[in-house]
């Protein structure tokens, strides 16, 4: 893998990107301009067609791109409920695939879309973005090294300032496997633990949007990790005053904080302190621009076969499990282990 701060420039493969919707065609943009030649395709054609003129790419139709012979590597960016039966088509082209996360909203279709990859010998790497940013790998690091001492508890949260249209969060899974996910693989990822067990509360605030989908607008989760350390973790849809992502890690020797930068949505009401001083994150692109354009990089190191998968169908299955039993803790107003 590269190290951060490391980039690509026109790696000279030709890559196949299924999906132009909102994080599809910000892929895009990045694909454009490190692969040697970028193809979309989109069955909204209109959608492939601008992002194409935009980016200098080729389009081609879905059924095209799942029978081509010229694809390097293929960038999957569809609604999260298509994941796993493309996956399943697409590993017989036998090339490396970048999936979004998650890979699928239940085990067995992530199970099987592991198998196809695995049967077919191809390296999937799955978009956990947050293993680029810099503040979560300087946690990792320092946790490893012992930099805080023992951990006792990691304090999360992911609020996004508005919701995604309708369409999207009925196909998403809810808010546990389309968004705290994120803080699920980074939590796994930057403590090297794993979640025994869960408690949720959450509400759908009346809403029909998330009230028709069994789903939550607001939600808090409790976790207890492998060794006895404390979690919890909480998400929004509605955080007014932005996008706000965070993970404080709080050890015997000292407290790390992934976050706290001079964009953080949150207004500091200490006389004589003027933190933060910026405008807030508006969403997640803005947020991690720079660890979408690095987790590419290390697709296409993938794809050149430099480098092995760094966010592996197997982690997104860890995720997927603590997502479900998230919400079956909503569901049923108990505590739930993970399975
Ligand atoms: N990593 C992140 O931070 C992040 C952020 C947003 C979305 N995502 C994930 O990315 C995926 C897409 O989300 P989005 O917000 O871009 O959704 P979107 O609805 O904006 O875009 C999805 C696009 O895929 C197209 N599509 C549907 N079926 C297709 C097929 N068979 N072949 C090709 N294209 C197809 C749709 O027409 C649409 O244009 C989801 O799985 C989501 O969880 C990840």
């Amino acid at each position: 893998m590269l190290p951060l701060g490391k980039e690509h420039t026109m790696s000279g493969k030709t890559i196949g990107l299924l999906g132009a919707g909102r994080i599809g065609a910000m892929h895009a943009g990045i694909l454009a301009k490190k692969a040697g030649k970028l193809v979309v395709a989109d069955p909204a054609s209109w959608r492939a067609r601008r992002v194409a003129e935009l980016h200098g790419a080729e389009v081609r139709s879905p059924e095209g791109m799942l029978a081509s012979e010229d694809l390097d590597g293929l960038v999957l960016a569809t609604p999260t409920d298509t994941h796993a039966g493309l996956l399943c088509e697409a590993a017989r082209l036998g090339v490396p695939i970048f999936c979004e996360k998650p890979v699928a909203l239940d085990v067995e279709s992530t199970r099987r879309a592991n198998a196809a990859a695995k049967e077919a010998n191809i390296p999937v790497h799955v978009g956990f973005q947050r293993r680029f940013d810099a503040a979560y790998s300087a946690a990792r690091e320092r946790l490893a090294e012992g930099e805080i001492g023992d951990l006792r508890r990691v304090h999360m949260g992911t609020l996004d300032q508005a919701p995604a249209a309708r369409e999207f969060l009925a196909a998403s899974g809810g808010i546990f496997k389309d968004c705290l996910i994120h803080d699920f693989d980074a939590l796994r990822w930057v403590t090297g633990l794993e979640v025994e067990e869960v408690v949720v509360y959450g509400t759908d605030l009346g809403l029909p949007d998330f009230a028709d989908f069994a789903d939550a607008a607001e939600a808090v989760v409790l976790l207890r990790l492998t060794g006895g350390v404390l979690a919890t973790a909480h998400s929004s849809r509605f955080n007014g005053a932005g996008y706000d992502v965070r993970m404080e890690l709080h050890g015997t020797k000292g407290t790390d904080v992934v976050g706290m930068d001079e964009r953080l949505p949150v207004r500091s009401l200490e006389p004589g302190v003027a933190y933060p001083r910026q405008e807030p994150w508006a969403d997640f692109i803005a947020r991690f621009a720079d660890c979408y354009e690095r987790e590419l990089d290390a697709f296409l190191d993938v794809v050149s076969g430099r480098a092995p998968v760094p966010a592996t169908i197997d982690d997104a299955l860890a995720s997927l499990r603590i997502a479900i039993a998230c919400g079956t803790s909503l569901r049923e107003g108990r505590p739930v282990r993970v399975s």
